[in-house]
């Protein structure tokens, strides 16, 4: 822990670009739109606990930990965030005990708090309970200069969800396994891709757009679903704006990217890392379309992608520096010249830590 408060100083002190804090499992971000003329304003981000029930009032420690230190960390943020988001996989298995249990401990925030639906929420009831506590699965709205929007990305076909299971547990099993051929694709929907260009066509196109997601809004890895079905409709309708940010869980693990004008982040989970899918994979169909090299480290070390994060999205683009466990530090920032996020350590190829390879 004192190391943690060390180099959270050292990176105040040294950071150009003002504050930007936060430390494990959370995530600040500090929205700077000065060049719009909007005040500068912080919010929090904790994603994927997978609260899971054993029994009784027995819940698997580790993951509850994890979510309770978060929500410690993010009451102490200093300068206190606006507001805070939790990213989606609040339970396990989706059933009222988790969900139950999760939602308590996320009440501990003194912060407002915006809620993202993940499929381990979604898949037993439909997303009914997890309603009755968060409200509707996917809203939008305008906070100092900056249109938010939440979307629900783990939807699937009607097939898939209403007809092909003899119970909503297996369903759940179903979506819930990583690696799983039963599982099908995420979605938007067509009722969610209309309501988004309805409500995109009230905002100005240089309003700087921040979206939450639980899947990427890009196809990464369809075996695991760091997939978006529709990711390129979405992509279009965004089209028009200057600047779009897509922050995400679901993955686990630290990811970015850059499709035409928007930038894509992932934040990490405070249940367990996921390693990468080329490495899992080990063929060539399985290698992520990504435009930015990112350079990975051991995927088979289990605190690879677990740690803490700065984010800054200064003038409408993020810049993160992650802290990782047994790890050099990274940081990945928007390079205006090159228009896309990059490792600033590791951009040289060269300098990247080879593919692991243990099959
Ligand atoms: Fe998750
Ligand atoms: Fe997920």
């Amino acid at each position: 822990m004192t190391n943690i408060i060390n180099n959270r100083r050292d990176f105040l002190k040294t950071s150009a670009s003002g504050l930007v804090a936060g430390m494990l499992p959370v995530s600040l971000v500090r929205l700077s739109y000065a060049e719009d003329g909007g005040p500068d304003f912080t919010f929090a981000y904790i994603s994927d606990s997978h609260i899971q029930h054993i029994e009784g009032n027995k819940f698997v420690r580790n993951w509850d930990r994890g979510l309770i230190r978060a929500v410690a960390e993010a009451n102490l943020l200093e300068p206190k965030p606006d507001f805070v988001v939790f990213g989606g996989d609040l339970a396990q298995l989706g059933t009222k005990p988790e969900l139950d249990h999760g939602a308590e401990i996320l009440a501990g925030l003194n912060h407002e708090t915006r809620v993202v639906l993940g499929e381990h929420d979604y898949y037993l009831d439909l997303g009914e309970y997890w309603s009755e506590l968060y409200g509707d699965h996917y809203y939008s709205w305008d906070h100092k200069g900056v249109h938010f929007i939440t979307l629900n990305s783990i939807l699937t076909h009607d097939d898939w969800t209403y007809e092909r299971w003899e119970s909503p547990e297996r369903r759940m099993n179903e979506m819930a396994g990583l690696d799983n051929p039963n599982g099908s694709p995420f979605m938007v929907g067509e009722k969610q891709l209309k309501w988004l260009q309805k409500d995109l066509k009230k905002v100005a196109k240089n309003t700087p757009i921040v979206i939450f997601s639980h899947s990427p809004l890009q196809k990464i890895y369809k075996g695991w679903n760091f997939w978006t079905e529709e990711a390129e409709d979405i992509h279009k309708m965004l089209s028009p704006f200057d600047k779009v940010n897509v922050i995400y869980g679901h993955v686990h693990q630290i990811q970015y990217n850059q499709i035409d004008n928007i930038a894509f982040t992932s934040v990490m989970a405070t249940a367990w890392p996921w390693p990468y899918p080329e490495s899992y994979a080990q063929a060539e169909s399985h290698l992520p379309i990504l435009t930015v090299p990112m350079n990975r480290a051991d995927p088979f070390n289990e605190r690879d992608a677990t740690g803490w994060q700065f984010m800054n999205v200064h003038t409408g683009r993020v810049d993160l520096q992650f802290n990782l466990y047994n790890n050099t530090n990274r940081t990945v920032a928007f390079n205006e010249e090159k228009g896309h996020p990059e490792d600033t350590s590791f951009s040289d190829p060269t300098q990247r830590t080879a593919t692991q390879r243990h099959y």
